[in-house]
């Protein structure tokens, strides 16, 4: 049995800014149920605190050079996976995102934010902070946890290290003055290290340093090494490609299934999936758009980011407004993407309906309501919400990208002759390629017949965590067989 110390900044239900609060709710579970001993570390955001329930202290005396942390003990909601917050209210309990304030700036103290972090994990993994427990393994995710290999990489007799890549695009990039001011060995400013064109990259240490790299779809893993979209690392993940491998998000069914999901307003399955229209037309009502379960809807629930291809969408409306269909976005992100996606909406409020915010019950209605979901990522390291409308029977539209690629097969006719076709896939980020592939899709839409096939397929597909969690315990093998 595996000793797991899961290293996160984000995990549902505590917290959560993307899918990576998605995946480290749910992937300890499931390492939980193959006979991993799996401890979650987290900060002790002030939003954690308020969820977290009971919480007891079980260590205020870590590292010497870490005074003012102190390690408060949970337990994850339905599991009887430990938790452990690192609690340093100087640095975490505040209002506010993980990341960034109210306004969406990036906290200036980030790096000693996430440095405390790290060291705390390194030190917990050394059985220096008094929890009498030594992981196997620790297991880190994105540049909030990218320190912790270095660190350990410095350690005598030493757990293994895994460093999962969820996205390349944010490294925890630092200036020298901010490194000098982390008390941090000198000797991570190197390249060979962490240093990165003149600044410290929390990223690359995890990179860098760690046994075993993964990303999370094995399309992802092959695209960061080249330059596209390697983000100027894909010379070391080119040196290191032979610990680098990719193993696919799950998907939370008791979360995100149309059979027993209670955000919505009627429940249904494949047997039932004519049931599937009284959510489109609860949303219609809801969202005031025109009441008539025949209109195709498409819908969109994303961060509203360049990543996303957002721009693609806000170009696709106005073409959109001239035919038979209506759509349905939810998201925040870059202002002037806010912005411009809700000014072509209201332009046209009887066929398009937006709403900029964070709202988990819609995001479920619109899953369960739209016919068709747009997803044009210019990149994605994985993506969860093409995976969550497979189940919903919400035909996906992708770009040929990343977990994207290697989750939806488009609907040429072989495929469909195949019964393996489940949505449709565009190979070029621009206006033509993504509005071809959805005129292709309301096409279909058209024919009953083969748009059932395309659903049941969809329907039918099976991400469940189970699959990734014995993919990881195999990870952790190989991190153990590299670390020697
Ligand atoms: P990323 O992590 O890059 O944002 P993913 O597809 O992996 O993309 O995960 C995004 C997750 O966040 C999904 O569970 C999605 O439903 C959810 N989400 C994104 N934006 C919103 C929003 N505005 N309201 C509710 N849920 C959202
Ligand atoms: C990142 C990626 C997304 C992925 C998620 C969880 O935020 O952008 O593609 O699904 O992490 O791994």
């Amino acid at each position: 049995m595996y000793k797991v110390l899961f290293a996160a900044s984000e995990a549902l239900p505590l917290i959560k800014t993307g899918g990576l609060g998605d995946v480290a709710g749910a992937l300890p579970l499931a390492l939980a149920q193959h006979q991993a001993d799996v401890r979650v570390i987290l900060p002790a955001y002030r939003e954690v605190l308020a969820k977290a329930g009971q919480l007891v202290l079980v260590s205020s005396q870590i590292d010497a050079s870490l005074p003012a942390v102190r390690i408060l003990e949970g337990q994850l909601a339905n599991s009887n996976v430990k938790l452990w917050l690192v609690d340093a209210p100087h640095l975490f309990d505040r209002d506010g995102q993980p990341y960034s304030d109210s306004n969406g700036q990036d906290w200036p103290d980030n790096a000693q934010r996430y440095a405390v972090f790290n060291q705390t994990i390194n030190a917990i993994a050394n059985d220096r902070a008094k929890l009498n427990w030594r992981p196997d393994i620790v297991h880190c995710n994105d540049w909030q946890t990218g320190l912790a290999p270095a660190l350990l990489s410095m350690e005598p007799n030493r757990p293994a290290s895994v460093f999962t890549i969820h996205n390349m695009a944010y490294q925890g990039l630092f200036s020298w003055q901010q490194f000098v001011g982390l008390g941090l060995p000198k000797a991570l400013w190197a390249v060979e290290s962490m240093e990165f064109y003149n600044q410290i990259s929390f990223l690359k240490g995890g990179i860098v340093h760690s046994d075993v790299i993964n990303t999370v779809s094995p399309r992802y893993a092959e695209e960061i090494c080249t330059k596209e979209f390697g983000c100027g690392m894909e010379g070391i993940l080119q040196q290191r490609q032979d610990r680098l491998s990719g193993i696919l998000n799950g998907i939370d069914y008791d979360v995100w299934n149309p059979r027993n999901d209670r955000l919505i307003n009627r429940q249904y399955d494949y047997d039932t999936f004519r049931f599937k229209q009284q959510n489109k037309v609860a949303l219609q009502k809801q969202m005031g758009l025109e009441i008539d379960p025949n209109i195709p809807m498409l819908g969109i629930v994303c961060r509203m980011v360049e990543q996303k291809g957002i721009d693609l969408i806000i170009d696709l409306l106005p073409k959109l407004s001239r035919q038979r269909v209506q759509f349905v976005g939810l998201g925040s992100g870059v202002k002037t993407f806010e912005e411009e996606i809700s000014r072509v909406a209201e332009r046209n409020s009887a066929k398009f309906a937006v709403q900029i915010g964070y709202n988990e019950q819609l995001a479920h209605q619109i899953e369960a309501a739209a016919d068709i979901f747009l997803m044009p990522s210019r990149f994605e390291p994985c993506g969860l919400n093409q995976m969550y409308s497979l189940r919903y029977g919400t035909v996906p539209i992708v770009h040929n990208t990343g977990g994207l690629a290697n989750t939806v097969t488009d609907a040429t006719k072989a495929n469909m002759r195949d019964k393996i076709a489940t949505g449709f896939v565009f190979n070029e980020t621009k206006l033509a390629d993504f509005e071809r592939a959805v005129t292709r899709a309301l096409n279909l839409y058209q024919q009953p017949r083969m748009w059932k096939k395309l659903v049941k397929a969809g329907m039918a597909q099976n991400f469940s965590w189970d699959i990734s969690a014995k993919a990881y315990i195999e990870l952790y093998r190989k991190a153990l067989k590299y670390r020697g």
